[in-house]
């Protein structure tokens, strides 16, 4: 792709994942990997995010106008999304040849949620350029998927894709702690406050689970017979560097499972508190807090889900 197909007002699912010409400098492989990472998930696709970049360094912003205080009381959510940015926007940084250093939550302003320094040229790994390319590929899949267990070998690379994160990887395929799962996400359905439900449908949220082989949503034992595999990351701690930690962990996940043609989709409403982060994680046996539940499987493609461009996301200076 030449420079001048960089359009800040194309719609991002088109150029990311894309090649640049080997004399591309590095202010247009940082656009590109920005326009890359505008296609990471959000809660009710609700974009969460701003940026700001000057000169090699760029900056992560929480954008509290798109977020909802009584879906997400934590912020949570809307933190994990931007992680989920983050991620995706270091894959594609290494991906297109820039070595990078991230700093969460660097300090300076409230809404400041990381601060990326593009330094030098890096060979990216064959598996950075798969995840990239992968990008514009993800969706979330709510149809039905095929059954059948993942193989270990998938299983395994998707393990790996959160070494170094910080966060960790649950695969869940054994039917009794499925079905554990999927009771923990019914008695969250269920018990929804009005006010939180109201909140989440205002917010655009398409799903709370997703399509069932009688065409309406998946509820009750049926979630753990919809889901081939449940993946779980979970973090130690609970707290907003844990949150965009969990966030890049899931996309890298998510992106690796795109590469081998399996599908996510996300069942985030038991987490939407501290406690039911404790609960869930205590439900696979693990000791920290699960901050993202999505299942995972044979799905097919379907029209992206329509982004902002980079033109409104794109700050022209750093917020006051
Ligand atoms: C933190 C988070 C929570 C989400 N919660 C749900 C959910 O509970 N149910 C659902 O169907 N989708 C959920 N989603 C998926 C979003 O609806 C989806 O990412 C968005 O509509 C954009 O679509 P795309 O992922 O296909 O690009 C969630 C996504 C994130 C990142």
């Amino acid at each position: 792709m030449q420079l001048p197909d960089l359009d800040r007002d194309a719609d991002p699912w088109t150029l990311a994942g894309s090649a640049l010409a080997p004399e591309a400098g590095p202010r247009a492989r940082i656009e590109l990997a920005l326009h890359t990472a505008l296609t990471a998930p959000s809660p009710g696709n609700c974009q969460p995010w701003r940026w700001f970049a000057g000169g090699e360094l760029i900056e992560l912003y929480r954008d509290p106008a798109r977020t909802s205080g009584d879906a997400d009381p934590d912020g949570q959510a809307a933190a994990l999304a931007c992680g989920a940015a983050l991620g995706a926007l270091r894959v594609a940084l290494r991906a297109l040849g820039l070595a990078e250093q991230t700093a969460l939550l660097p300090g300076g302003h409230p809404d400041l949620l990381a601060r990326v320094a593009v330094g030098g040229r890096a060979s990216p790994l064959p598996e950075e350029q798969w995840l990239y390319q992968a990008a514009p590929k993800r969706r979330t899949y709510r149809g039905v998927m095929a059954q059948g267990p993942l193989s270990r070998a998938l299983s395994k690379r998707l393990g790996a894709m959160v070494d170094g994160t910080g966060a960790e990887l649950h695969v869940v395929e054994d039917m009794a702690r499925k079905q554990a799962i999927a009771a923990a996400v019914e008695a969250a359905i269920a018990g929804e406050p009005t006010a939180r439900a109201a909140a989440r449908a205002a917010a655009g949220e398409p799903g709370v689970s997703f399509e069932g082989p009688d065409g309406a949503e998946a509820r009750g034992p049926a979630i753990a017979d919809g889901a081939p595999a449940f993946v779980i990351v979970t973090t130690a701690g609970d707290d907003p560097a844990e949150w965009l930690r969990a966030g890049q962990a899931l996309m890298r996940v998510l992106l690796r499972a795109r590469v081998d043609h399996a599908w996510g989709s996300f069942l985030h409403l038991p987490l939407t508190e501290s406690a039911g982060r404790k609960h869930l994680a205590s439900l696979i046996g693990a000791t920290g807090r699960a901050q993202a539940l999505a299942r995972l499987g044979g799905g097919a493609d379907s029209p992206p889900t329509p982004r902002r461009p980079l033109s409104e996301v794109l700050l022209a200076q750093r917020p006051s």
